[in-house]
């Protein structure tokens, strides 16, 4: 593969504030008792849902400068929204609010778009019938979800075995209000950040894992102390120009202040085990997440990898970017066990196979494996790049284009504005 080395990646980067900790900081201090501010917050379409859907239970939320401030309710203090509740293409959104509603007494219907319409919700309302909240689902699988929870919700344990933050949080947050101890048993561990955030705002919170399993043990006999926290960058954002970084040759970038959770930094092991050049320039831990600075320098081409099942789910939304790194790696990447890929906002697994193939790189997939023959001659350009509106497929197959220089076409841009509105304003200012 000829990489385009005309122009390269270079500056200082401040990624945009993280989509997973901005849904759960305003869902958190929307549960605790005075006033909160939050800085940095991402402004992204999924998050301002997620935002309307806490004003609409009564949370006061006003936007003062670049601050959010938010004067939270009591848990089970929600009021009952008057109007049906709309998600747009999150799923973090609904799934999320399902857990917190599950265990108030009031009433929701929750909506999204065409995409969300068709996701799987029964993986995290069949917990929550549990408790005592009655759910209906459409075809009894999608939105809407009709849900009217429970005042007396019972404290259970909960076995989850599909690796999903979004399950684990929904639970956590149905428990805010539960009276007794809520277990919950976790097989494999996923991103972290609701026990991480209920740990710093005072909560009585336990959380042990061996090399198998997570438990936590959560009790509501503390309430929840508000909080003043500064989002920290998305390293799932971020993927994008650091893969660019590690291809395009002689880039030269730094990245400030990215989360550098261990449970989301699963890319940049992976890019490091392909021979991509980041180091880490400061860490430091605030409200029990790390944040760092990074430098990546570009200086040779990536090698390929093989990464097993047990390792995606900690890099589950980077897949789409890394298989774009993939490509131009000189050999055979394989990604093994991508089954959960084809729940997301699309059927992953099935565009980035058929992106890849229209862009001329060869690829195959067996038993949710995805193979990539990097270094193949890429096509001269033109192919129509399928996306789905899904925002990470096109973010990856942009990046794609770019790295060396092809005009394949990628037609309506808008979906960016789900999880990271500013990325074209950022590619032209890194990419000169
Ligand atoms: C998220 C969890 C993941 C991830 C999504 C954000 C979260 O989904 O893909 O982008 O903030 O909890 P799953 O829980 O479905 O794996």
């Amino acid at each position: 593969m000829k990489l385009n080395n005309q122009s390269i990646i270079q500056g200082t980067y401040l990624p945009p504030g993280d989509k997973s900790i901005s849904h759960r900081i305003v869902i958190l201090t929307g549960q605790a008792i005075g006033k909160s501010e939050i800085s940095n917050l991402l402004e992204g379409e999924d998050v301002i849902n997620t935002i309307n859907a806490m004003k609409l239970f009564g949370v006061n939320i006003k936007k003062k400068g670049d601050k959010y401030i938010i004067f939270g309710l009591p848990a089970g203090g929600l009021f009952q929204p008057n109007k049906t509740i709309d998600f747009g293409n999150s799923g973090t959104g609904i799934r999320l609010i399902s857990g917190l509603v599950s265990s108030n007494n009031i009433y929701a219907k929750l909506i999204g778009d065409h995409s969300l319409s068709q996701r799987p919700m029964k993986r995290v309302t069949k917990h929550l019938s549990r408790i005592g909240a009655v759910i209906k689902l459409k075809k009894g699988s999608y939105p809407p979800i009709s849900l009217k929870g429970t005042g007396k919700a019972i404290p259970l344990t909960f076995d989850i075995t599909i690796p999903s933050a979004q399950i684990k949080s929904a639970i956590m947050l149905s428990a805010l209000n539960t009276i007794g101890t809520v277990k919950i048993k976790e097989k494999n561990s996923t991103r972290d950040h609701t026990e991480n955030m209920l740990k710093s705002m005072g909560y009585n919170i336990k959380v042990r894992e061996n090399t198998k399993y997570r438990f936590i043990e959560m009790r509501n006999n503390k309430e929840i102390k508000t909080i003043n926290y500064n989002v920290p960058g998305d390293p799932s954002s971020a993927a994008f120009l650091i893969t660019a970084a590690c291809l395009k040759p002689n880039s030269n970038l730094i990245v400030k202040n990215i989360l550098f959770n261990k449970t989301r930094i699963g890319f940049i092991k992976t890019l490091r085990s392909m021979g991509g050049n980041i180091k880490v320039i400061r860490k430091r831990k605030i409200h029990n997440e790390f944040i760092a600075d990074l430098l990546i320098k570009q200086r040779k081409n990536l090698n390929p990898t093989i990464l097993e099942s047990f390792e995606i789910p900690l890099q589950i939304d980077e897949i789409p970017i890394l298989s774009i790194a993939a490509s131009f790696a000189n050999g055979l990447t394989v990604f093994k066990g991508l089954k959960e890929l084809t729940f997301k906002e699309s059927n992953r697994l099935e565009l980035i196979h058929e992106n890849l193939k229209k862009i001329g790189v060869k690829t195959k997939i067996k038993n949710f494996d995805l193979y990539i023959y990097g270094n193949y001659d890429l096509k001269k350009g033109a192919a129509v790049i399928k996306h789905d509106n899904d925002h990470r497929i096109l973010m990856s197959f942009f990046i794609a284009n770019m790295i060396c220089k092809k005009n394949n076409i990628i037609k309506d841009k808008s979906c960016v504005k789900t999880s990271y509105p500013t990325f074209f304003k950022d590619i032209s200012e890194f990419s000169n």
